[in-house]
This record gives structure tokens, C-alpha cells and sequence, in this order.
């Protein structure tokens, strides 16, 4: 039996309002509504928040590119992420905005009972600022040249080709990369969280026991390392809410952001009638269970940002954060150019069926904060073994008698009672794996209990006894125990697989098939046409995904000039001045064969290759790293500047230079020839 009701609020990330949902950020969204809908299964009170985080200056930056208002841009974005997460059966309680008003007011709050407590700081910040747009520049909106080597077009943290690390005021040449300007230094006030306030409070939260394991680590890092106060303003104009006491002052967006979980729940208050205090005063955890679920890269924000803010403004602390990891396809990060950056939609559009992907994700999924892979060989023969083969087959299998030979009546009794009572109590196990996120235990052991049922079926053979009248008992018996075995294993699936289970409870003719109904057999009962649960996954069209993906980029780029006036100046690069053949046959171009490729430890964006130019090898360090994986280079060919005078760098001597397009960040785009190039031959 279930344990007593508890009372959960559960939330997902909430996704920027500047960009279609992805296949990466569905790891989480599918895991947490596995998690939410096994809570409602147990008959649990459970609710289940999210919203868009609507702030910030890319989002600004994309209305302003896009031709559109702030408050269209979200408007536009959410209505687009909402029908995204509906048809991959993601169920929300609620929905929201962080650009609401309850959002605000929950966002002053918070800052005003930090402040009185003396938790926020002020002091002057000098920081680049584009005169044009009248607009701090955060680094990544500054480049210039490396002041240790001379390289153009650096981030302003970081020099791609030297690796060295720097302050963006240190740039030769600086220049913002939203309007062309050159920026000037100029001073302003900002307000700071004081996060070294907490640290006591954050230890002992930290050993309250809500935590990974290898979180806890990571936070015991940054305790030693030591926490900084955090700088929680940006002048004007930024896209948020203004800070009550400082006109011309906005909360950055990673402030209001996670208050955006309570904006949410509060909204819902509103709607089902719920005490919001029973949720979030202080005191609350003792009744009410709050969990984040959230990506790695955000931990620092959830387990020591918001507990702090939270405390500081007399609010309960969240009762665990669950991070997980990241999402790669076919072994690599999810690439553009490969086709594996695959967007929700275009998911969908080919494979129609949203339940492939959640199986597959969740048989991945182990409550752990590893990465996790989608390749897609294996989720096409996973799904159509497990699903197809083994879980839908006993249904149709056995419903296809019943319906025909015996109006859809299944037996008055239970011929397996061992057997059936053999799955009813594996479910203690398989919530215990649930609870824990380990969804991918427990789907081993749901498909140990299909195989059992197919062995049943297959060891009593209905479709050879069905061939003489005088086994028509044994046919419906063995049947009806098919039957209620495979009601068994979609009870276990249902959080899973909530589209199937929904066709299973309609076929059964069953009121419900949660957690506790498992107990209930179907006897006497009779159920209704069988209607296909599910269909194979296609190869060709898990191929025309990935060729989609790739379209949907040149698309993007054939469709640019149209959209020319709304880009800014500074998104497609001046052309240098004009030279002359003379001038361009100086440059000795080649293709190369990349024969290794390693990561140096100490470059932050710098990856070694070894190139092989067909009768020579040579070292080259290329600032590639935040793009590509060594692993996804070795073998390929390339095109390299092949008599670029050799350059003693911090890591060894570099001998060339590879091309590759692209702003950099994730968008480095490496070039190679078409196939049949081989290496050493010129290029010309
Ligand atoms: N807006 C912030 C979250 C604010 S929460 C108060 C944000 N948004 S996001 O759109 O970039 O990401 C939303 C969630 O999706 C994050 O938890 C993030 O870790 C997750 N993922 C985004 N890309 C992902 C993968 N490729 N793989 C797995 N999860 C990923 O961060
Ligand atoms: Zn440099």
C-alpha cells in the first residue's frame, strides 16, 4: 500500500523566452513530468510549475532583431514552448511568465527584506559601455584583440588562440559586437547580494541530506574556494523589473528568475483555491515538499543563490534540487551541422509520437548528473523491442481473442494467481525507483516482467489451442491473464507513457490505472475494440529528422537577406579591403586530415590537433574547443593555412591554422572539402 499523502510542489527550469524548446532541454522536461505524474500515480498531492524566463538583454537584443516589442517576443515564444510541451505530454499545473505581476511583486519583496536585513550591498562597478546603444556591454558582447598576442576578434574574457584570460577594459581595439561601436569605460552603481552572509546557513542546507551527492561536492568546492557577493543589478535599458528603491536600476534576470517558481505557484493559487503560506513560509517543509529539477549548469544559482534569497527574505528553502546532465546525440553535443540540434518541433513533425522519445529518454535517465546520450540506432531498436515488440504485443496478442472469439469478456477467474501476484508485488520496487529517479531500473525490471508475459503466452500458445473448440476455456483463461498482466506492466508505465496508458485504460474500460488500482484484477470484465497502441519507429524517418535539422539551418541562411534591415550591423562582418591574386595565392591552403585532437587542461578554448598534410604532420592549437568534441574531429579533413609562419605559444609551437566560420562559442563552424579531397592537395 501507498504511504500516507504528501504534499508536493515540483518544478522545471524555466526555458528563455528567446528560442524554440530542443531536444536537450526535454531530458528535463520529460523527467521531471515522469517524476510528477508517478507522485500523482501514488495519490500523492502533487503540483507542477513552470514558466518562461521572460527577462534580460538577449532577449531585448532578439525583440529588437526581430522587429517586435519585449512583450511580443515572450508573448510569441511562450505560446510556442506551451504547445511544444503539451504535445510531448508534458503537464503542467501551471504555466506562467516571469514577466508578471506576481512575479514583481514577489521579486520586491525578496529584495526589500534582504535590504532591511543588510544583506544588499552597493558600490561603484566600472564596465565597457556602448555609447551608441547607450548600453553596458557584458563581455560576451565586447570583442577586440588579445593584449598578449595580437589576435583579433577575442571574447572579452578570453583569447581563443593564446588562451590567456583577461578583463574586457585589457582588450587592444575593443569593439561591442551589437552595434560596432568602440566602448568606453564608464562608472556606475550597482547593488550586490551579500551571499557570504548565508554561508553558515548554506552549509548545514547543503548537509540536510535534498542534494546529490556530487553537488554536495561541488558546493563544498565553492565553500572553499569561497562565496562572493553576487551582483544582482544592470542599468537601463534592460528588459525586467525595476528595483523599487534605485530608478533606472533592474534586477538582473537570475534574480527574478528562480522567484518566477513561486510567481507560478502563486498564479495557481489563485486558480484551485491553495494556501500558498502552507507551500512557503518558513516552517512549511515540515508539510509540504518543494523539488527543482534542474540542468548541471545551473546549480550554482539554485543551491546557493535562491536557498540564501529565500532565507534572507524569510521564506522555507526548496527541500532538494535534482540536477541532471547534459544531452548529446550520437555521442557528440548536439551539433547544428550535423543535424543532431534537433528542435522539439521537428521531432515531432517526423515521428509524430511523442511516448518514443520520453521511453527513451527515461530508460537513460538514473537520477544522476551524468550526461546522457541519444543515439539514434539504439532509440529506434529500444523503442520498437521494448514497445513495440514486447510491452503493446501482449495486448494485441490476447485482445485479438477476447474481442473476437468472446464478445471482449474476460474470464470470472484467475488461473495465474502466482504469477499475477508476482507483478503486483514488483511495484514496491519500481516506485522505490521511481521516487529515486532511477527510471532507467526501473524500466529494466518492467521489461523483466513483459518477458515473463510473453513467455507465458508464448508457452500456452492461444493461437493453437484456439484451433479446437474444446480449448475455448483455456483460450479466454490464458487470455484474460495476458491481459491482466499487461495491465500490471502499463500501471508502471503510465508515468512514462501517459498517452499509451490512456488508450490502455479506454480499451480496458478501466476507471483508473493508477499506482494502487494494480490491485484490482480484471475479472468478469469485459473490455472494449482494441485499437493499435503504437507503431515502429521508421529508420527513414529518424534519417529525415536529422536532414530537417540540417535544412532548417540553411533555410535560416537563405532566408537572412529578407530580414536584412531587422539584423544588426554588427551580426555579419565588414569585408576587408580588396587584394589582389598576387596577394591571395600568398596563402598556401591545404587540405588536412585531422589525425588527433586533445584537450590541453589549462585552455579554456583551445583543443590540440595533430593535421596530416599527406607528407607531414603538423601541431596546431585552434581556439574549436567550446564547439567540438577531440573525439568528433579525429578523422575528418579540413582546410588549413599551411605556410602561416610556425608561433611559440603558452602550450607549444603552433604550425598553421585551420579554418573554421562563425562567431565562435558554440557557433564555430570547422570547414572541409567535399568527399574525395584527400590530404595535401592545395587549395586554390
Ligand atoms: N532560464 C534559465 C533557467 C532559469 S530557472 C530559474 C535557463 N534556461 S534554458 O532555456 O537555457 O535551459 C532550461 C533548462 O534546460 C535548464 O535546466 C538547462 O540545464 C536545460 N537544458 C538546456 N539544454 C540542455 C541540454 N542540451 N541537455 C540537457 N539539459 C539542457 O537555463
Ligand atoms: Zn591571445
Amino acid at each position: 500500500m501507498s504511504t500516507t499523502a504528501r504534499r508536493l510542489l515540483v518544478t522545471s527550469a524555466l526555458p528563455y523566452a528567446n528560442g524554440p524548446i530542443h531536444l536537450g532541454h526535454l531530458v528535463e522536461y520529460i523527467q521531471t513530468d515522469i517524476w510528477v505524474r508517478f507522485q500523482k500515480s501514488r495519490g500523492h498531492e502533487c503540483h507542477y510549475v513552470c514558466a518562461d524566463d521572460a527577462h534580460g538583454t538577449a532577449i531585448m537584443l532578439k525583440a529588437e532583431q526581430n522587429g517586435v516589442t519585449p512583450e511580443e517576443q515572450i508573448a510569441t515564444v511562450k505560446a510556442d514552448h506551451e504547445r511544444d510541451f503539451a504535445d510531448f505530454l508534458i503537464r503542467f499545473d501551471n504555466y506562467h511568465s516571469t514577466h508578471s505581476p506576481e512575479n514583481r511583486e514577489f521579486s520586491e519583496t525578496i529584495y526589500r527584506r534582504n535590504r532591511d536585513g543588510g544583506h544588499i550591498a552597493t558600490r561603484p562597478v566600472r564596465q565597457l559601455f556602448d555609447p551608441e546603444k547607450n548600453l553596458f556591454l557584458a563581455d560576451r558582447f565586447i570583442k577586440g584583440e588579445c593584449p598578449k598576442c595580437n589576435a583579433k576578434d577575442q571574447y572579452g574574457d578570453s583569447c581563443e588562440v593564446c588562451g590567456a584570460t583577461y578583463a574586457p577594459t585589457e582588450l587592444k581595439n575593443p569593439y561591442s559586437t551589437i552595434s560596432g561601436a568602440t566602448p568606453v569605460e564608464k562608472e556606475s552603481l550597482h547593488y550586490f547580494f551579500k551571499l557570504p552572509d548565508f554561508e553558515a546557513m548554506l552549509k548545514e542546507w547543503t548537509r540536510a541530506g535534498g542534494l546529490q551527492h556530487e553537488v554536495a561536492n561541488k558546493l563544498a568546492e565553492w565553500f572553499e574556494s569561497g562565496l562572493n557577493d553576487w551582483d544582482i543589478s544592470r542599468d537601463a535599458p534592460y528588459f525586467g523589473f525595476e528595483i523599487p528603491d534605485a530608478p533606472g536600476k533592474y534586477f538582473y534576470v537570475w534574480l527574478d528568475a528562480p522567484i518566477g517558481y513561486m510567481a507560478s505557484f502563486k498564479n495557481l493559487c489563485g486558480k484551485l483555491g491553495l494556501n500558498f503560506d502552507d507551500y512557503w513560509a518558513p516552517g512549511a517543509e515540515s508539510k509540504t515538499e518543494v523539488y527543482h529539477f534542474i540542468g548541471k549548469d545551473i546549480v550554482y544559482f539554485h543551491a546557493l543563490f535562491w536557498p540564501a534569497m529565500l532565507h534572507g527574505a524569510n521564506f522555507r528553502k526548496p527541500s532538494g534540487v535534482f540536477a541532471h546532465g547534459f544531452l548529446t546525440v550520437n555521442g557528440h553535443k548536439m551539433s547544428k551541422s550535423r543535424g543532431t540540434f534537433i528542435k522539439g518541433r521537428t521531432y515531432l513533425d517526423h515521428l509524430q509520437n511523442p511516448e518514443y522519445l520520453r521511453y527513451y529518454f527515461a530508460s537513460k535517465l538514473s537520477g544522476s548528473v551524468e550526461d546522457i546520450d541519444l543515439n539514434l540506432e539504439d532509440f529506434t531498436l529500444k523503442v520498437n523491442s521494448d514497445l513495440v515488440g514486447k510491452v503493446v504485443n501482449i495486448a494485441s496478442r490476447c485482445a485479438g481473442f477476447i474481442n473476437k472469439q468472446f464478445d471482449g469478456q474476460l474470464s470470472a477467474q484467475c488461473s495465474e494467481e502466482a504469477l499475477l501476484s508476482e507483478f503486483i508485488a514488483a511495484g514496491d520496487g519500481i516506485a522505490e525507483h521511481y521516487e529515486a529517479r532511477d527510471f532507467g531500473r526501473a524500466i529494466r525490471e518492467i521489461m523483466a516482467l513483459a518477458d515473463k508475459a510473453n513467455q507465458y503466452i508464448d508457452e500456452k500458445k492461444p493461437w493453437a489451442l484456439a484451433k479446437d473448440p474444446a480449448n475455448r476455456d483455456e483460450v479466454q483463461a490464458v487470455c484474460s491473464v495476458g491481459l491482466n498482466l499487461y495491465r500490471q506492466l502499463i500501471v508502471y508505465l503510465a508515468p512514462i507513457l501517459p498517452g499509451i496508458a490512456e488508450a490502455s485504460r479506454a480499451f480496458l474500460d478501466l476507471a483508473s490505472l493508477n499506482w494502487e488500482s494494480r490491485y484490482n484484477l480484471m475479472l468478469n470484465h469485459r473490455i472494449n475494440a482494441f485499437t493499435p497502441l503504437m507503431t515502429r519507429v521508421e529508420k527513414d524517418k529518424v534519417q529525415a529528422m536529422v536532414d530537417a535539422s540540417k535544412e532548417n539551418l540553411t533555410a535560416t541562411v537563405a532566408a537572412a537577406p529578407a530580414k536584412a534591415e531587422a539584423k544588426p550591423a554588427a551580426e555579419i562582418e565588414a569585408l576587408a579591403p580588396i587584394i589582389t591574386i598576387g596577394d591571395f595565392v600568398k596563402v598556401d591552403l591545404r587540405v588536412a586530415k585531422i589525425v588527433n585532437a586533445e584537450h590541453i587542461p589549462e585552455a579554456a578554448k583551445l583543443l590540440k590537433l595533430t593535421l596530416d598534410l599527406g607528407n607531414e604532420q603538423r601541431t596546431v592549437f585552434a581556439g574549436i574547443k567550446s564547439a567540438y568534441k577531440p573525439e568528433d574531429l579525429i578523422g575528418r579533413l579540413t582546410v588549413m593555412v599551411a605556410n602561416l609562419a610556425p608561433r611559440k605559444m603558452k602550450f607549444g609551437m603552433s604550425e598553421g591554422m585551420v579554418l573554421a566560420a562563425g562567431p565562435g562559442g558554440g557557433d564555430i563552424f570547422l570547414l572541409s572539402p567535399d568527399e574525395g579531397a584527400t590530404p595535401g592537395m592545395k587549395v586554390k
